[in-house]
């Protein structure tokens, strides 16, 4: 492939995530989302398509009896000449370090926020992260069906809980009973809505320029007034915008709409498309590396073990950051410097999966893996190349787990193994303790409900979880002064990790610091080896 070539497939990218606290309609969003691309011939209510999703994975059936979306996939669709990405990320705190993870392999995201609830505290949390990584971040404020806050105090809220500016691409007319569609500060066009339901009434609303009498007609006289005093003081007292700044993440767009009605969601994808970044540069360890640099390289940023029961299989999923993937091509897994062919990678399109003649940076895709695979791996046609580390999350919940029954015992730990691999636990043993009693450390705790599901879903594995009450674990040098020291200690509990390496588990953050003060010990945030 030439480059010219390459380089328009690459610009064509917009690979991003949804941030948003449970419960704002992000499910909705990616499925209008995948409609209007053309990914998914019918929107059946969100119910319809969440029922579907646990059909296809038995051990989602967790999400469903809690309500939560626990898994993350990528979802791909063409759509007016780009190919968009959409990294679906879990909203529920406890499983934060996945999202996390997730997030690294975004160029831009979309924070999506309740309109009657505002910024509440999930969304604040994963926009701190995308903040930090310094990419673009997008606002749909969604259910204007419903009775909203005010869209200035919204804005408002915004800049103040965030520490972003806000800038209104479009604005509301009316909310909930009296929502009567947005209105383009582009293009100076209403958009007015129509609930679902009212679909089949006798005299659709009129969308057109607000200067049309009809259009202003259809809206009422009191809510023209209010619009156009609100555009005005949007645009004498607002913030600046401009692409740079858009790039820079110093200034949100935000879009008013309903997912739920399919409304404002085509005017948002058309501006998001045009405004959202394609693959950007990444630092390496061998310098910037430009995602249009011909040869391939990617990483891992999530493996998922089981995704379905019938195969048993497990799958990396890897952020392309450079060049194009080829079927079967080689590629150096650096880690072990092995050469590795990825043969049929994959690409989650709507929960089914096609396999993959060819795919360029920005893109996701998922390799089958036999277990050589770990996240942060990197695969590249240049060997030695790194990039920057993943961030590293410190459990601080611990548990014992002790399998039901014995015979079980291969099971179980291959279980705990593959678990592991995925990321989604930290695997302990103690000094005394054999792997049949592994201390298990987990960021939130529902990810021990998750654990005991899996175990026995998946691997047929029943087991006990017994609760520590330790809350932080530190690593130590392996000195067997210190060790004997922390040994004997009734403050802590020593351990060794996966990789051989020393830590404690402490009661609290008091205790740690009390203990290194009194014997000098010094203590890692993390292992040697992150
Ligand atoms: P999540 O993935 O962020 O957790 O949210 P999800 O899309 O599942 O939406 C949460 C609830 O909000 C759903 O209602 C959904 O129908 C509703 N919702 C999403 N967008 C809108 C919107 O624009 N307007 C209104 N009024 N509601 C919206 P639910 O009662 O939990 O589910 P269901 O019984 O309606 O399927």
């Amino acid at each position: 492939m030439n480059q010219a070539d390459l380089k328009s497939e690459i610009a064509a990218r917009k690979t991003f995530a949804i941030i948003s606290h449970p419960d704002a309609g992000k499910t909705t969003l990616t499925e209008k989302l995948l409609l209007f691309g053309g990914a998914i011939r019918e929107a059946g209510s969100v119910k319809a398509r969440k029922a579907e999703r646990y059909a296809t994975s038995d051990w989602m059936e967790l999400e469903r009896q809690r309500g939560i979306s626990i898994t993350s996939s990528a979802l791909q669709f063409e759509y007016q000449g780009y190919v968009v990405n959409i990294l679906d990320t879990p909203g529920h705190q406890d499983f934060s370090e996945d999202t996390y993870r997730t997030l690294t392999a975004a160029d831009s995201a979309v924070m999506l926020i309740d309109a009657a609830k505002g910024v509440e505290a999930q969304t604040k949390k994963l926009f701190e992260v995308c903040r930090k990584r310094g990419i673009p971040i997008f606002t749909f404020i969604n259910k204007f069906d419903r009775n909203a806050k005010d869209p200035l105090d919204l804005m408002d809220e915004v800049e103040k809980v965030l520490g972003i500016e806000s800038f209104a691409m479009n604005w509301p007319i009316g909310m909930g009973q009296d929502f009567k569609g947005i209105y383009d500060r582009q293009t100076g066009q209403v958009e007015r809505f129509m609930e679902g339901s009212a679909r089949s009434s006798s005299i659709p609303p009129v969308s057109g320029p607000l200067s049309d009498p009809s259009v202003q007609e259809g809206i009422g006289e009191t809510l023209v007034k209010q619009l156009t005093d609100e555009i005005e003081l949007l645009d004498m007292a607002g913030n600046v915008f401009s692409q740079e700044r858009v790039d820079r993440g110093e200034v949100t767009p935000v879009f008013f709409g309903s997912a739920l009605n399919n409304f404002g969601v085509p005017n948002f994808l058309h501006y998001f498309l045009d405004l959202a970044p394609a693959p950007q540069p990444r630092s390496t360890n061998l310098g910037e590396l430009d995602p249009e640099t011909p040869s391939f390289s990617g990483y891992i940023f999530k493996i998922q073990a089981n995704m379905n029961t019938q195969h048993r299989d497990r799958i990396a999923f890897i952020r392309i950051c450079s060049g194009r993937y080829e079927r079967g091509m080689n590629v150096i897994h650096t880690r072990s410097r092995r050469r590795l062919r990825l043969a049929q990678p994959q690409q989650l399109f709507a929960q089914e999966r096609s396999i993959l003649d060819e795919a360029y940076a920005g893109d996701i895709i998922g390799v089958h893996d036999s277990g050589l695979l770990r996240i942060g791996d990197v695969l590249t046609e240049k060997d030695g190349l790194q990039f920057e580390a993943m961030p590293f999350f410190s459990p601080e919940n611990f548990a014992r787990i002790n399998i039901a029954n014995a015979l079980k015992r291969k099971q179980f730990i291959k279980g705990i193994q593959e678990l592991q691999e995925e990321g989604a636990i930290h695997v302990f043993r103690d000094l005394h303790v054999g792997v049949e009693a592994p201390i298990i450390g987990v960021v939130g705790q529902l990810q021990f409900e998750v654990l005991e599901y899996r175990l026995r879903e998946e691997y047929g594995v029943n087991v006990n979880i017994q609760h520590l009450p330790f809350e932080i674990v530190r690593w130590v040098k392996k000195d067997e002064k210190t060790i004997k020291l922390l040994s004997e200690s009734s403050m802590s509990t020593v351990v060794v990790d996966k990789d051989d390496n020393y830590a404690v588990l402490l009661l609290d953050e008091w205790k740690a610091n009390w203990l290194s003060d009194r014997y000098e010990i010094e203590f890692f945030l993390q292992p040697f080896d992150v």
